[in-house]
């Protein structure tokens, strides 16, 4: 009898009773992507809601007595006087490792046919961001493997830098180029058994896009080994605008993750102009008071909030992010573009003209900025580029006066062909990102006059060839400038010696 009443109390005791509140309501009306649901008094804000057919939404208008949910699934299923129920839990996607190598839509679910995703962890899409105290300065380089940038423009990791320019001049390249090179510098440094070398793991959301140009960024990805560090998150051009407005969100979660475990990551949101417009599509069905330019009055909140998540926490690891923003025809005060200016630690600014006349990358040294990243910027780099963006300034201002064809002093015409042997050494094929020490080479060897007197068309080339000599005969070299990250008189004098001897092989 008590060996009964001892398994029958046991029994008890196991029970788990945890009260699940299942609120529901109905659908009042359907269209578009969003559907009005009356009741659902105890609904939360970005709450998950679930309608038949296992759809879902996201409560995004709390009315009074109407709920409006944004679906993310077939609304063409949805009918009105459909149930829907709350599910007390707040939007979250896989993260983890195992979303390197792969595609994902805006709610983690892979769209690449490589089967499921291998991740048992979850994160809200939607987080506060890390506060004051959590964060630490940022002084760790993040090396975009672009010259122009890395040497005038530095970034560091937990930095927001933004892309912006025109269409087609070159911001997705810029971006596809540091994921490369984060690829490769990972690749070298998990090769060198140096325990204290941090990988950089990279998100890239591609929102709004058309299929064929996310499809042609994953394939440049892939042919430089870069897709195994990167996962994608695409809510192409052709999804709903709820999934483009969560994509975003959905990526900052899976960077949280690398950051909050200890590691690097990288994120890239291609691009936010579009992401504001899906948002105003969705803000206007939702009959929302639209403001400036019809974007509704929280517009602001919803890039502050994404992008205030990236950053470097105190004895974890760090979120750089590489917002893009879409302008129209050069034109930065436009509202979308002056409010990420204003959240982001600095921009880079690319020009219609610049890339028109084949500068590219299509960089514009005079509005381009970086608040913070000379504070990770490595001592090599700025022993040997650190006067190039006053030269560049000053050439650029020069070479507007000398357009008059008067005559030019001796300086004056100096300090035009120096600048222009500047402007040729820093363009760059795209998806080519060159490592930070062959950088330092590069620039090292126009100090020392190596670029002189030679045709300036050649620049590029001759540039091109000094890189490929020390790639393929100063092994040996390159580590150590890597190493020390400095250059010193010994150093100094072994570049000389190696670029005497490319001199001497290349006539
Ligand atoms: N450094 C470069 N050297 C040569 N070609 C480049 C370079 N950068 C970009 N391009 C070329 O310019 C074109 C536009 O580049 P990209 O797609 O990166 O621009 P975008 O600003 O992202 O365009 P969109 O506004 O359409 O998104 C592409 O064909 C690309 O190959
Ligand atoms: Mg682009």
């Amino acid at each position: 009898m008590s060996t009964v009443l001892a398994q029958i109390e046991s029994q008890i005791a196991k029970l788990s009773s945890t009260a699940v509140r299942k609120n529901t309501g109905f659908i009042t009306a359907v269209a578009d992507g969003v559907a009005k649901v009356n009741g659902l008094s105890d609904v939360m804000y970005n709450e998950m809601v679930a309608f038949p057919g296992g759809v879902i939404g996201i409560a995004l208008n709390l009315g009074e007595d109407e709920v409006g949910c944004v679906v993310l699934g077939d609304v063409s299923q949805l009918k009105q006087g459909d149930e829907v129920q709350t599910t007390g839990k707040l939007l979250s996607v896989p993260v983890g490792k195992g979303l390197l190598g792969r595609v994902v839509d805006a709610l983690g679910n892979a769209v690449d046919g490589k089967g499921a995703i291998d991740s048992t962890t979850f994160y809200p899409v939607e987080k506060i961001a890390p506060g004051i105290m959590a964060r630490k300065s940022v002084n760790q380089p993040l090396f975009t493997g672009i010259m122009a940038i890395d040497s005038m423009i530095p970034i560091g990791r937990g930095q927001r830098e933004l892309i912006i320019g025109d269409r087609g001049t070159g911001k997705t390249t810029i971006a596809i180029d540091t994921i490369i090179n984060q690829a490769n510098i990972n690749r070298v440094g998990l090769a060198s058994g140096d325990a204290s070398f941090r990988p950089v793991y990279s998100i890239y959301v591609a929102i709004g896009q058309k299929n064929s140009n996310i499809v042609r960024t994953i394939a440049a990805l892939e042919a430089a080994g870069a897709l195994e560090f990167t996962c994608i998150v695409a809510a192409p051009a052709a999804d709903n605008p709820a999934n483009q407005y969560l994509a975003p969100y959905s990526g900052a979660a899976i960077g949280e993750w690398f950051m909050e475990n200890g590691m690097d990551a990288l994120i890239v949101y291609d691009d936010l102009s579009k992401h504001a417009v899906a948002y105003r599509q969705i803000s206007l069905i939702l009959k929302r008071p639209s403001g400036r330019e019809a974007y509704p009055g929280d517009v602001f909140y919803l890039h502050s909030r994404l992008l205030e998540r990236a950053a470097r926490l105190d004895g974890k690891g760090s979120l750089t992010a590489l917002p893009i923003i879409e302008t129209l025809a050069g034109d930065v005060s436009a509202y979308i573009p002056t409010n990420v200016i204003s959240i982001t630690d600095g921009q880079i600014f690319l020009e219609t003209d610049l890339f028109n006349q084949g500068i590219r990358p299509a960089v514009s040294v005079g509005l381009s900025v970086s608040r913070v990243g000379s504070a990770a910027q490595i001592k090599a780099t700025k022993q040997v580029g650190g006067k190039l963006k006053g030269e560049l300034a000053q050439f650029r201002e020069l070479a507007a006066f000398a357009q008059f064809g008067s005559d030019l002093d001796a300086k004056t015409k100096a300090q035009l062909d120096r600048g222009s042997r500047i402007v040729e050494l820093f363009k760059q094929p795209a998806f080519n990102p060159i490592s930070i020490e062959l950088q330092a080479v590069t620039i090292f060897a126009l100090q020392k006059g190596y670029y002189d007197g030679i045709d300036i068309k050649t620049v590029t080339k001759t540039s091109a060839s000094i890189r490929e000599f020390f790639k393929t005969r100063q092994d040996a070299l390159l580590t150590e400038i890597r190493t020390k990250a400095a250059l010193d008189k010994d150093l100094e004098a072994k570049i000389i010696t190696a670029l005497n001897a490319w001199k001497s092989s290349n006539g």
